[in-house]
């Protein structure tokens, strides 16, 4: 996969990680892409123009009101003009513009013109990223198609720790790379992936339910989708988007996560099992709310199917993985769910390790194999897990067809 002789265009805007945007074209200089720098009024407050033209070798562009300044959108945002528009840092006044459509300087008014794909990676103090004005103009821009990476959490210019910080360089750099040279080793392949947690219902207003937000099965899909195969999500409840060009089901409860699995079994080439199924509900849910009583409330439970398990024994040619959340003796029990799931591979992690837990943005995990072999990743964000998840399905997939 090479970069060599693909143009970009990086718009950098006003935030402290200005700088960093510096690594960032010398990184992409090196690997032999051609950068265009549209630096925000903004911007220039941190870090001056001088040092982005001295690095891309190339004029920077600040300026939407000279002479020639429609030419050169015109230019730049043509076809053959730039490969991909990159936005970092994003802060939160330029993702509100994006989101909006507002084209009131050079760089808004690029990326209306624009029909390259779109690369955003967000900086900003934690309150800001987390206010939901925010988080709505990025889900609107990710439903257009925008690929936003990070923010990564960690220690603010501010004091605050959250997240906000902009992503490593090497995650944006990733995620450019990915659609200037899009990897296609899964094309061919339906991937059918579960995610979330699902709720098992008390009565109308009370549920059962796992601590999971689904990252993990969402970073997956969006993984599975970028590298060609056509990708099936079934998800429970989750606050996420599905990733755009993945087709995703919606349920609640394990028996219908369970009933959508099955039906579109038959077309799926892949299965990974991300979801954290609840194990029980409730016998027979209320049909009104319940109400307080002095005395102590005895609910009855029963097994929901294993969904994995049925998977396992209708295997065929299929590649299945599974998932293991743990709280201790991670290796013994993800080998037995390994076995008598069947189960290609499993992605076991202890979920009571910093960083490894429900809802967190990276994860700790190791990967065991039918074959006996445990391969330990470091802390890495969940896309990043999901890219070498699929890495080892895509290992299968050409050990099967070699024997
Ligand atoms: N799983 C499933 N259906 C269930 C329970 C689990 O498909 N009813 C899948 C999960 O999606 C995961 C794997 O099985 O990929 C392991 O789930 P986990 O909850 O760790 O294991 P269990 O088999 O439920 O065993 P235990 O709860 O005793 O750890």
């Amino acid at each position: 996969m090479t970069l060599q002789g693909k143009k970009i265009v990086l718009g950098v805007t006003g935030s402290i990680a200005a700088y960093k945007a510096v690594e960032l074209v010398r990184a992409f200089v090196t690997a032999g892409v051609s950068v265009r720098v549209v630096m925000t009024e903004s911007a220039q407050q941190f870090v001056a123009p001088l040092t982005f033209a001295t690095l891309s070798r190339q004029e920077v562009m600040t300026d939407l009101f000279t002479l020639d300044a429609e030419a050169k959108i015109r230019h730049v945002a043509a076809p053959d003009g730039a490969d991909l528009l990159l936005v970092a840092p994003a802060t939160a006044n330029a993702i509100a513009k994006f989101a909006q459509g507002l084209a009131d300087d050079l760089l808004s008014t690029l990326f209306l013109a624009t029909t390259q794909p779109v690369v955003l990676a967000p900086a900003m103090d934690t309150d800001m990223y987390r206010h939901l004005a925010v988080q709505e103009n990025l889900e609107r821009l990710r439903n257009r198609g925008v690929r936003i990476v990070g923010p990564a959490t960690g220690e603010l210019a501010s004091g605050l720790l959250g997240p906000g910080r902009l992503a490593d360089i090497g995650e944006i750099v990733q995620a450019a790379t990915e659609l200037l040279c899009p990897t296609r080793d899964l094309r061919g392949e339906v991937v059918l992936i579960t995610a979330g947690p699902t709720r098992e219902p008390l009565d109308p207003v009370r549920y059962l339910s796992t601590r999971a937000s689904g990252k993990m099965g969402y970073a997956l899909a969006e993984e599975a989708m970028t590298r060609g195969a056509r990708t099936i999500l079934v998800s429970g409840p989750t606050a996420l988007s599905s990733p755009h060009g993945v087709e995703c089901i919606r349920v609640e409860t394990a028996l219908q996560m369970h009933t959508a699995v099955l039906d579109r079994l038959a077309e799926a080439t892949v299965v990974i099992k991300a979801a954290a199924v609840s194990d029980y509900r409730v016998a027979q849910p209320a049909d009104s709310k319940l109400t307080k009583r002095d005395a102590p409330l005895t609910l009855e439970l029963v097994p929901n199917p294993d969904i994995l398990k049925e998977v396992g024994t209708k295997k065929g040619e299929r590649i299945v993985v599974g998932f293991a959340a743990e709280t201790g003796d991670l290796i013994r029990r993800a080998h037995r769910k390994l076995t008598a799931k069947r189960l290609d591979l499993i992605v076991a992690n202890d979920v009571s390790q910093e960083g490894a837990g429900f809802g967190s943005e990276t994860n700790l995990v190791v990967i065991l194999d039918s074959g006996g072999g445990v391969e330990e990743l470091p802390l890495l964000p969940k896309r990043q897990v999901a890219r070498h998840i699929i890495d080892r399905v895509v290992g299968l997939r050409q050990h099967k067809d070699r024997v």
